[in-house]
């Protein structure tokens, strides 16, 4: 089995790197346009495979695409990170160019992939793949809804003093600003994370958490790398050995929540097939409201791409 992923820059490697640790392919290839930095990252990577004991092959190559052939699942992470002062939407139009021309270089030689897009912005970047791919929706999808999870969760671990293996949670919506964290779907071993934490406290976490992103990026003038390639590596993860596992993922909506011709962050089900099944939960009147607020943000970024598309025509 092969896995594919695109851009070998912080994230992306990051993300080899991890499918690699857990074997979750025999070959794991990694693709970047900037000559020779995925051969020496790969290399690199390899070299520590003596050490950490696997022996899935990590190879890199320069754009060419004949080598992704035949891929099960492919990563697109190519694109630019977001920089101080930068929204994730600012990186419209150079990453809605990238995210399309990778696009259709790997869906020329693995028609088949499931493809994950980490890009930004990232739900209009993977309304671009999609497009862009023509297969079904099931099998275009994108990263967030892991990494706001985990953000989310391990400011819950900090808070509560506990370990952040105990905190399931669930959140929805855009990834930005808008995203709808659940306080009422968050638990602690089970019990209702409502009766651990006062509100004051638990509303200051779930505020961090809309700007987990943009934390990090005023910290380091570059948006993290670490929780995003071990994001998007788990659900290459769920998909290749078929796990079912239910996260959060940015999925493309035809009237679940009421809303259509969106992607979207939901709650779905992980498999072999791609998603397999999106869980509709019973929002609130006021969690169907954030939603709903949400969606509308990420429809208007949808729009520019469209009228830019549109344009240039
Ligand atoms: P980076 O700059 O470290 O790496 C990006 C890589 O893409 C570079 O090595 C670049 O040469 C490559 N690239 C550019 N155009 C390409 C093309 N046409 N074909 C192949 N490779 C190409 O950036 P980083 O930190 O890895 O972030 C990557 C993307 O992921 C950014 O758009 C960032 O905003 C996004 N991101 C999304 C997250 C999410 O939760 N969905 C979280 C973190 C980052
Ligand atoms: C993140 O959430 C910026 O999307 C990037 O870290």
């Amino acid at each position: 089995m092969k896995i594919t992923v695109i851009g070998a820059g912080n994230v992306g490697a990051t993300c080899a790197q991890a499918i690699a640790e857990k074997e979750l392919a025999n070959e794991v290839i990694l693709l970047d346009i900037k000559d020779g930095l995925s051969e020496g990252k790969s290399l690199d990577m390899w070299q520590t495979a003596p050490i950490h004991l696997y022996d899935s092959r990590v190879k890199g190559y320069t754009n060419d695409y004949s080598k992704t052939a035949g891929s099960e699942v492919v990563v697109i992470t190519s694109g630019l990170p977001r920089k101080p002062g930068m929204s994730r939407d600012d990186l419209i139009a150079t990453n809605a160019g990238i995210v399309k021309s990778v696009t259709e270089n790997v869906i020329a030689h693995s028609p088949d992939a499931k493809i994950i897009v980490v890009s930004n912005p990232l739900d209009v970047m993977t309304y671009v793949a999609y497009l862009t791919s023509k297969i079904d929706s099931r099998k275009v999808f994108g990263m967030a809804g892991i990494l706001d999870t985990a953000r989310y969760r391990a400011f819950l671990a900090d808070a509560l003093n506990v370990s952040p293996k105990d905190i399931q949670a669930v959140l929805m919506g855009g990834h930005g600003d808008t995203m709808v964290p659940l306080p009422r779907y968050t638990t602690v071993s089970g019990i209702p994370v409502t009766e651990l934490i006062d509100e004051e406290t638990l509303n200051a976490i779930i505020e961090r958490t809309k700007k987990g992103g943009g934390e990090l990026v005023n910290l380091m003038g570059t948006s993290a790398w670490y929780a995003p390639g071990a994001a998007a590596a788990q659900m290459v993860e769920a998909i290749v050995r078929d796990q079912k596992r239910i996260f959060p993922c940015c999925a493309w909506l035809t009237g679940e929540y009421g809303l259509s011709n969106i992607y979207l962050g939901v709650p779905v089900k992980l498999g072999k097939a791609g998603i397999e099944e999106i869980i509709e939960l019973k929002l609130t009147d006021d969690e169907m409201n954030l939603l709903k607020q949400s969606a509308s943000a990420v429809k208007e970024v949808m729009d520019v791409y469209d009228s830019m598309s549109k344009a240039s025509v």
